[in-house]
């Protein structure tokens, strides 16, 4: 249970927020690259801000206040040029770092640009990473965007995946660090979901979390799973600040705004190698929908909707004032205490760095986290035993992940495995296999 106060500590993200200021010392994926094919800008709002993303003519990708410095004309509706956007009002144009470089009237009657050189419009770094784009919103210096190993293997099917989620960020977290709702949320819910009574699976037995240098992992047993299976040895990663990652893919829950959160799901699927060598040319990023148009309820039949349902069920920001904590609570416990031994030192100690936050150049590359499928998927597996590969397995069969994969990703998915989906049948019968 936390007061209200320690509650929004941890969930107010806005400007001049204390955690609204720890969050933006981090890079948050926001979007795909595969959005700007189409449309060269598009709006996002992150931490309580309303921005701007844009492609310019040249390719490079700038974030930059929704609205324009002259008279707040939607830059939404502006248009890139080779060098930066320009506002589709009166035409002034800003460069990525912001600065105003051209302002077409005012410079024919002031042509030394006067007025130009003392105009900046909002903007923030972005960098194009694993077929997402990213931004950074802190000061300076600018940390390293994690280059995390999983972004670099080879042979293998990425994709990005996008919901927005009507909660508040922190909730979303909570989960990365929670392994008792796998057993119910996921594997018991799908068993029930088959139209199936049961038998349930094994029930969680053992838990273990401990913290390292970026963020938690957290280890658990099973009935009927002995000490050697990799969900103990390994475990599975919560990432700091806002991610989680289960070997094959990240999550982050990147807050929109105090009561929307921003899901991201980076999935890296390995082909056999009866496929190899295989190239992908472009990763591609989707929006999945979070409620059936049919009958107006939440999607609950595929793994992350499943988390969906859970998060936005604890209510817009869910009010721990009301919350009995419980043993399998105990990670969750750790995640506050470090977070607010954050903020505390933030506001406290001069030069402080944030955990997990990377500087050195040398460091960051192929950063590895703690996985159970690493050697898989750095090595390979045939087709039947990646077929029977009791974390991979399943995705050979169906992407269960999230709910709406378009058809075009599908069909280049199949195309690099190398087999056709069973469709969505798979997942309700055979669990989540996570
Ligand atoms: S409002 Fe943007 S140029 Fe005038
Ligand atoms: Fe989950």
């Amino acid at each position: 249970m936390l007061t209200e106060e320690k509650n929004e500590r941890l969930t107010k993200v806005g400007p001049g927020t204390e955690m609204g200021e720890y969050l933006r010392r981090y890079w948050h994926p926001i979007a795909g690259e595969s959005e700007f094919t189409e449309n060269a800008i598009k709006p996002i709002r992150i931490m309580g801000e309303d921005l701007v993303l844009y492609k310019d003519l040249s390719g490079n990708y700038g974030v930059v206040d929704r609205h324009c410095p002259h008279r707040s004309a939607d830059m939404l509706y502006g248009y890139v040029e080779d060098n930066g956007i320009r506002c589709s009002y009166h035409g002034w144009r800003f460069d990525e770092t912001g600065q105003c470089i051209e302002q077409p009237f005012e410079q024919v009657c002031d042509p030394s640009a006067r007025m130009c050189k003392r105009i900046k419009i909002k903007s923030y770094r972005v960098k194009a990473k694993a077929g997402m784009l990213w931004i950074y919103m802190g000061p300076e210096p600018v940390p390293e965007l994690p280059d995390w190993d999983l972004f670099n293997y080879k042979n293998g099917f990425a994709q990005a995946v996008f919901a927005e989620l009507p909660c508040n960020w922190f909730q979303c977290q909570e989960n990365s660090i929670d392994p008792v709702h796998f057993e119910w949320t996921h594997n018991n819910w799908s068993i029930r979901q088959s139209g199936s009574n049961g038998p349930y699976v094994p029930t969680h037995l053992k838990l273990e979390f401990d913290e390292f240098e970026y963020g938690f992992t957290y280890r658990r047993l099973r009935g009927e799973e002995d000490e050697n299976n990799p969900m103990w040895t390994v475990g599975r990663v919560t990432l700091w600040p806002n991610g989680f990652y289960l070997g094959h893919h990240f999550e982050w829950r990147v807050p929109v705004d105090d009561e929307n959160t921003l899901s991201v799901l980076w999935i890296f699927s390995r082909v056999p190698t009866e496929q190899e060598p295989y190239q992908q040319e472009k990763i591609p990023s989707w929006y999945g929908p979070i409620r059936d148009p049919r009958t107006g309820r939440w999607i609950t039949s595929h793994v992350a909707n499943q988390d969906f349902v859970v998060w936005v069920g604890q209510g817009t920001i869910t009010d721990r004032t009301r919350e009995n904590l419980g043993q399998s609570d105990r990670g969750i416990v750790m995640l506050r205490r470090r977070f607010f031994d954050e903020l505390d030192k933030l506001k406290n100690t001069p030069d402080f760095v944030p955990k997990a936050l990377i500087f050195d150049k040398d460091i960051n590359k192929d950063v590895v986290l703690p996985s159970a499928c690493r050697d898989e998927l750095i090595n390979g597996l045939p087709r039947k035993e990646l077929g029977e590969h009791p974390l991979l397995g399943p995705y050979l069969k169906d992407f269960f992940g999230q709910a709406g994969q378009p058809e075009d990703v599908r069909l280049d998915y199949e195309a690099a495995v190398g087999q056709k989906m069973e469709g969505a049948k798979f997942f309700a019968v055979h669990g989540s296999g996570k």
